[in-house]
C-alpha cells in the first residue's frame, strides 16, 4: 500500500485545518469538563496508561502532538520518572493557555514548554525525540499521512510513537451501545455544555469513520514504524498504539526544521 492509498483510506467528514483551529479555541474554557462528563472520568485513567508504553530509556525528551490543555504531557509526567523534558504543541492558542495555567499550577513549568503548531509541518529537527505522544489528536488531522511521516522524522533512531485514539468496541452488544451512546447522547450533552452544536457532532462522526485496529496499524507501518501494536482499552472504545522508528533507520526524509 502506498501512503496515498493509505491516506485514502482516512476519507471522512473533512473540515480544513483553520475550521478544526477555531473550532477548538471556541470550546476551550469547557474541553476539560466536558472530556471528565462524557467519558465518566476514563479518560483520566487511559491518559496514564500511555506512560507504561514508553522506551526503556531513562532522560527522555518528549513531543506531545495536539496536546490541548495538556492533559497528556502532565500525565507522563506524573506517572513516569523515565521523562525529563517536554514539549506540547497545538493549533489551537486557546487550549494551550488553558495547558500553561495547569502545567505552572502543577509545577512543570520548567520541564514543559507549549507552543503552536502543526502535526504535518512539525517545527522542529530531525531525530529530536526519544517519544512522540497525541492523544485523541490524530483523528482530527487533515492529513494523517504526512502527520505520521513527521512524527517518524522528528524521532531518534529507537525512539517511539504512541497514540491515543477512540476506536470502536469489538463485542457486538457494547459496539451496539457504544453507537448510540455516540449517536444519541454524546452530541446532545455535547452541544449542551459547549454551546457548539457542531463540535460534538463532529466528533461522533470522525470516531466513526476514522480506521482503528489493524487499519491504523497499516498506517504507522506504511509510515514506516516497526514493532506496531494496537493495545485496546475498555472492550475497545480507546486504543492506544505504538510503532518504532528502527535504529538502522538512514536518514530522514524531510529537511531539518529548527523550532521557532
Ligand atoms: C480532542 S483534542 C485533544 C487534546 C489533548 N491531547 C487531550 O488528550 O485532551 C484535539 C486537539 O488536536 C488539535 N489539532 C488538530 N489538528 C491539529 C494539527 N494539524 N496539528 C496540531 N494540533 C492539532 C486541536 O487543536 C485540539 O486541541
Amino acid at each position: 500500500m502506498t501512503l496515498d492509498e493509505a491516506k485514502n483510506q482516512c476519507r471522512r467528514p473533512e473540515p480544513s485545518q483553520n475550521e478544526v483551529r477555531q473550532m477548538f479555541n471556541r470550546i476551550s474554557r469547557r474541553y476539560d469538563l466536558l472530556n471528565r462528563v462524557l467519558s465518566l472520568g476514563v479518560d483520566i485513567s487511559w491518559r496514564r496508561k500511555m506512560a507504561r508504553f514508553l522506551p526503556s530509556r531513562d532522560d527522555q525528551h518528549v513531543l506531545d502532538i495536539a496536546t490541548g490543555t495538556a492533559d497528556q504531557i502532565l500525565a507522563l509526567f506524573e506517572q513516569t520518572d523515565k521523562v525529563s523534558s517536554g514539549i506540547g504543541m497545538d493549533l489551537a492558542e486557546k487550549m494551550l493557555e488553558i495547558g500553561r495555567k495547569k502545567i505552572e499550577r502543577r509545577g512543570f513549568s520548567e520541564v514543559i514548554s507549549l507552543k503552536v503548531g502543526d502535526v504535518t509541518e512539525i517545527p522542529a529537527d530531525n531525530e529530536a525525540f526519544d517519544a512522540v505522544t497525541i492523544s485523541f489528536g490524530i483523528r482530527n488531522v487533515t492529513n494523517v499521512g504526512k502527520g505520521l511521516e513527521e512524527m517518524y522524522r522528528v524521532l531518534k533512531p529507537g525512539g517511539r510513537v504512541l497514540i491515543l485514539e477512540f476506536s470502536l468496541p469489538w463485542s457486538r452488544l457494547v459496539r451496539g451501545a457504544h453507537l448510540f451512546y455516540l449517536r444519541h447522547i454524546l452530541p446532545r450533552v455535547g452541544t449542551w455544555g459547549s454551546g457548539d452544536p457542531h463540535a460534538y457532532r463532529y466528533l461522533n462522526e470522525t470516531i466513526e469513520t476514522f480506521p482503528y485496529g489493524e487499519a491504523f496499524c497499516n498506517l504507522l507501518r506504511v509510515a514506516g514504524f516497526t514493532a506496531v501494536e494496537a493495545h485496546p482499552l475498555t472492550f475497545g472504545v480507546a486504543t492506544i498504539y505504538q510503532g518504532d522508528r528502527p535504529m538502522k533507520s538512514g536518514t530522514a526524509r524531510a529537511s531539518r526544521r529548527a523550532w521557532i
